[in-house]
């Protein structure tokens, strides 16, 4: 099927629906691929936890005593429970309610009644999986031989240094679940030529619905001031830059923000205090990618990261952070309300179209149809996701 899909089409109706394409979209990717957990300040103290969760996965996010952050997989040793059931919480040790078997937080089983003689705790513990962290930002793969997290760590590094995100804090998190396969979640993140339509609030601020929006003269004025706001020449230099393949470690691309907004906001106006060393709005906005589902954009004073992850093959969550600077409180340095505002009100219009898409594709008139100019991003994602599922039906071929 994924050999026949012709180019620059939106996929056969089964890519959305069929569950065995979806058992292998969960094993494929989801558990191959570097996926963001969340933010090291979610977990400030030796024993915070919260969960990571998505299609029948749970993963404990904890930080140790060694002040390591582990990655625990939330299934027991013993039979098979969930060991943490809240959302997060802060524990010496993870004890599971069922039988009540206690581990560490590096997910050494301490305690375990009445097992007998010969029964040696230290052959059994939960399941850990890797962690790679990049300024904070707590990234976890399944994957026995993962892609290897410093690639991501060194080629972003002078990218993400102004924002010194290692020492920003999450301000709000939310969930939007929609009623719609992962795929046409992350199709419509990649394109924004339903932005104009869509969003009127972000095409305010953001040229990306305009062709005219990375006009040089544009890009010019906010590189112009890139050295004056403490960002390097290396971090706005990607303006002229192709979009890279999807699926390469991460992309990373600054460009200019339209009638003078200084930042994602319903004004245009500053929202928290700059982050790191920035010391001027330089009129800019960068889009960040870290493996396949995490997605950011970077502000000068607030930071909102995406990520699409499948809870069922028809329903997907859409899981956003934003963050500030560290020392920056709520109420005197920034209004939650307002921070907010602009990423919640285009998720709410996203949630719409996305479902309403998914309703679409199910119908049995529904025929692939073609992508527009606007659309190429999401073609990229779409021919990875193709060869992806190629590549592995040949690998799996006798
Ligand atoms: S299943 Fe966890 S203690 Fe029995
Ligand atoms: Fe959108």
């Amino acid at each position: 099927m994924a050999a026949r899909q012709p180019e620059r089409f939106s996929l056969d109706q089964a890519f959305y629906r069929d569950p065995d394409i979806y058992r292998r979209d969960i094993e494929e990717i989801f558990l191959k691929t570097w996926l963001y957990a969340g933010h090291q300040s979610e977990i400030p103290n030796v024993g915070d936890w919260f969960l990571f969760e998505f299609d029948e996965e749970s993963v404990i996010i904890v930080r140790s005593k060694e002040n390591e952050i582990n990655a625990l997989l939330n299934v027991c040793r013993h039979r098979g429970s969930r060991v943490c059931v809240e959302s997060s919480g802060c524990s010496k040790r993870l004890t599971c309610r069922y039988h009540g078997w206690t581990y560490d937080l590096q997910g050494r089983l301490k305690a375990a009644a009445q097992m007998g003689e010969g029964f040696d705790k230290s052959d059994i513990g939960l399941k850990r999986i890797n962690v790679g962290i990049l300024d904070g930002m707590i990234y976890v793969n399944f994957a026995e031989e993962p892609a290897p997290f410093s690639l991501i760590q060194e080629g972003l590094a002078e990218c993400l240094a102004p924002y010194d995100l290692a020492n920003a804090k999450v301000a709000h998190r939310a969930s939007y679940p929609i009623l719609s396969n992962w795929k046409l979640a992350l199709e419509n993140y990649t394109e924004c030529y339903h932005c104009a339509p869509a969003h009127p609030e972000y095409s305010r601020g953001h040229g990306l619905a305009l062709p005219d929006s990375r006009t040089e003269e544009l890009c010019r004025q906010v590189m112009s001031r890139a050295g004056v706001c403490g960002l390097s020449d290396k971090t706005v230099n990607h303006f002229y830059l192709e979009a890279p393949a999807f699926g390469a470690d991460y992309a990373f691309d600054r460009y200019p923000l339209i009638h003078d907004h200084l930042t994602g906001s319903k004004d245009g106006q500053p929202l928290a205090p700059l982050l790191g060393s920035i010391r001027e709005y330089d009129g800019g906005a960068t889009d960040l990618q870290v493996g396949p589902v995490t997605f950011a954009l970077l502000y000068c004073d607030h930071v909102v990261i995406y990520r699409f992850t499948p809870l069922t093959k028809d329903t997907a969550d859409c899981d956003i952070s934003w963050l500030v600077r560290g020392d920056a409180e709520e109420g005197k340095d920034y209004d939650k309300e307002k921070l907010t505002w602009l990423w919640d009100v285009t998720t709410h219009a996203d949630k719409m179209i996305i479902e309403r898409n998914q309703q679409g594709v199910n119908s049995r008139y529904y025929v692939p149809g073609p992508l527009s100019e606007m659309e190429d991003y999401t073609w990229k994602f779409l021919s990875w996701y193709l060869d992806l599922m190629q590549n592995e039906r040949k690998e799996a071929a006798p």
